[in-house]
């Protein structure tokens, strides 16, 4: 059987992550290996030449469900018909940039982007903010969106939830594969809470496991959260492959569904749950099935968590007060 191609568009496709994700979306890892593609990417024009490089890397890979590459410098065109959309490019902080530059910069990026989205992309589109801030990037895009559903706008703490559960693993000596059921709270910034409460190692309760407060609160929550950047440091440059990968991973779990008993970390628009802000983007633990997510209720949050979870929800509060402030949205 043929199935139709899925169109997927990706900003940013110039730069580092994009390089690093658009061969993977092509040979199936992004929606699976029966799923042919068409890959949109979209630059600005400075970019675009570097995009026509990568593009044709990717004719020579001879990639059995690459159909079809458009790349543009128009949103209009990049987004038409687009089902999945990852929302890479972004304005970087440069040196004496005011957060207000920064937020309105990048309004300037995620309103239009999110305008052409309402106005071209497919019923079904998904929508990823990969670029930083990446909560409030997806706030801004998702407002300026009013005919899709606020739910299919989404920010990228999968690289967060990622890294906690390598953490874990190795303090416990157990593989990744041990571990379940672990929560980013919050924003994809050094505020977010990464929550081993609720986690489970081989069926366990994980903080029982580590019995220890000490290194979860000075090291284990620490390493996670600035763990953006040590890699800068150490590096040289941002995150690109591991961010990759978390684009790839968020949007396969969204779209395939989490496994029987575990969970997963998204970016979502808050309904209140938790006590978090109902219509900021903050990061919650859900499950997925069928193209749906739900977030996990219930979950016990002892003051701990709580002083963590509303100290991150705070910090996405004023970012969409400035936004807001800023006309943005
Ligand atoms: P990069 O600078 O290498 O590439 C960004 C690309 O975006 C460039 O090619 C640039 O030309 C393009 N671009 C800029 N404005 C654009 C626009 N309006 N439309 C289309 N393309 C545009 O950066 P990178 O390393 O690929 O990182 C991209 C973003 O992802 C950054 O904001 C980074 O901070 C963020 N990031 C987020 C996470 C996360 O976990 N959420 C992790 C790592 C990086
Ligand atoms: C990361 O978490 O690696 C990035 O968000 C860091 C950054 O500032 O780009």
């Amino acid at each position: 059987m043929t199935r139709t191609p899925v169109n997927v568009t990706v900003t940013g496709a110039a730069g580092q992550i994009g390089y690093a994700l658009l061969f993977r979306i092509a040979s199936g890892h992004l929606l699976g290996a029966d799923v042919p593609v068409n890959l949109r990417l979209l630059e600005i024009p400075q970019g675009l030449k570097a995009a026509e490089g990568t593009a044709m890397e990717l004719d020579d890979c001879a990639f059995p469900l690459l159909r079809d590459i458009t790349i543009t410098d128009q949103p209009s065109v990049a987004f038409d018909g687009a089902n999945v959309a990852l929302l890479v490019g972004a304005r970087p902080r440069t040196a004496g940039m005011e957060r207000g530059d920064l937020l309105s910069a990048n309004g300037g990026i995620f309103g239009p982007q999110g305008k052409a989205i309402n106005d071209h992309a497919a019923d079904d589109i998904k929508v990823l903010v990969v670029g930083n801030p990446a909560n409030t990037n997806a706030l801004i895009a998702q407002r300026n969106a009013p005919d899709v559903p606020a739910e299919r706008f989404t920010a990228m703490t999968r690289l967060d939830h990622n890294r906690a559960v390598a953490q874990l693993a190795k303090k416990l000596g157990v593989t990744v594969n041990d571990i379940q059921r672990l929560t980013i709270w919050g924003n994809h910034s050094a505020t977010q809470y990464p929550d081993i409460f609720q986690a489970l190692v081989n069926g366990k309760n994980a903080a029982e496991a580590v019995n220890d407060e000490a290194w979860l609160a000075d090291t284990f929550i620490p390493t996670v959260a600035k763990r953006g950047a040590a890699i800068i440091e150490a590096r040289g440059a941002s995150s690109a492959a591991s961010a990759a990968n978390a684009a790839i991973d968020h949007v396969y779990t969204w779209v395939n569904g989490t496994a029987e008993g575990d969970w997963t970390s998204m970016g979502i628009v808050s309904d209140g749950s938790y006590g978090v802000e109902p219509g900021i983007i903050s990061s919650f633990p859900v499950t997925t099935k069928d193209g749906e997510f739900e977030i996990v209720q219930g979950l016990e949050i002892s003051d701990f968590s709580r002083a963590r979870i509303d100290a991150s929800v705070a910090e996405l509060v004023e970012e969409r007060d400035a936004v807001q402030a800023l006309g943005l949205i």
